[in-house]
C-alpha cells in the first residue's frame, strides 16, 4: 500500500488551512467519521467546522490553569459559535502530563507519562498533541475507541499536524494505533 504524507517546511499556525484541506481529503477516502481537534481558543476547530461537514466533531482545549490559575483560555465568542454549531468542547487535565507534572514541578525529576510525551514530540509536537486529546476525548465519551478517528494537532497555534488513529482510553493507553501520518512539519 502506498500512501502520502505531506509535510510542511516549518511548524507552526500558516499551514492550517493546508492541513485542514488535506484532513477533510484522508477523511473522505478513508470513510471516517470522527474528527477530534486541538483548540485553546476555539479558532482552529471553527476553521474545521467550515470545512468538513458531517463528521463528529470534537474540540478540545488547553486544562484551566495551563497559563493562570483558575483561568481558562478558550475565546467566549468562540465558544458561543461553537455551541451555536453543537461541537463539543472538552477541557480536563492533559492526558500526557497531568498530575504527573505537579509531581516533577515539585520534586523535579520527570514521570513515565512525561517521557511518553516527550518521545511522541520526536516526531512531532503535533504528533504528540494528537495522541494526547484522543486519549481525552475518548475518555470523555465524545469519541469511540472502536474506530478510526482523524485527529489534528499544531506547534502552539493552529494546526500542522494530522494523524488517523484509533483512540484508547487513559487505563488501556498502550492500545492506541496510529495508523498514518497525513500531514506533519518535517522536523
Ligand atoms: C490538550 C492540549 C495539549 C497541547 N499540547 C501542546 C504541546 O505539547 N505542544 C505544542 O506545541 N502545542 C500544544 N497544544 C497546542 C495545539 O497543538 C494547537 O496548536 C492549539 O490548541 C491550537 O489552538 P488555537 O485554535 O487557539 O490556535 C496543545 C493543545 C491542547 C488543547
Amino acid at each position: 500500500m502506498e500512501k502520502k504524507i505531506y509535510y510542511f517546511e516549518n511548524p507552526g499556525k500558516q499551514n492550517t488551512d493546508k492541513l485542514i484541506e488535506l484532513a477533510k481529503e484522508r477523511a473522505g477516502e478513508l470513510g471516517i467519521k470522527n474528527i477530534v481537534v486541538a483548540s485553546v481558543s476555539g479558532e482552529t476547530t471553527l476553521k474545521v467546522a467550515e470545512q468538513i461537514k458531517d463528521v463528529n466533531l470534537v474540540s478540545v482545549t488547553h486544562h484551566a490553569g495551563f497559563r493562570e490559575k483558575g483561568k481558562l483560555e478558550l475565546d467566549p465568542q468562540k465558544q458561543e459559535e461553537l455551541t451555536k454549531l453543537c461541537i463539543p468542547v472538552y477541557t480536563s487535565s492533559h492526558a500526557l502530563s497531568g498530575v504527573g507534572r505537579g509531581i516533577s514541578n515539585k520534586f523535579g525529576g520527570v514521570t513515565p507519562v512525561e517521557v511518553m510525551a516527550e518521545t511522541l514530540r520526536m516526531i512531532s509536537q503535533g504528533v504528540k498533541v494528537c495522541v494526547e486529546i484522543s486519549i481525552m476525548a475518548a475518555d470523555a465519551g465524545l469519541i469511540p475507541t472502536g474506530e478510526e478517528v482523524i485527529a489534528i494537532g499544531g506547534t502552539a497555534l493552529g494546526a500542522d499536524t494530522a494523524v488517523v488513529l484509533t483512540p484508547a482510553h487513559m487505563n488501556s493507553v498502550f492500545d492506541l494505533r496510529i495508523h498514518e501520518i497525513v500531514a506533519m512539519p518535517r522536523p
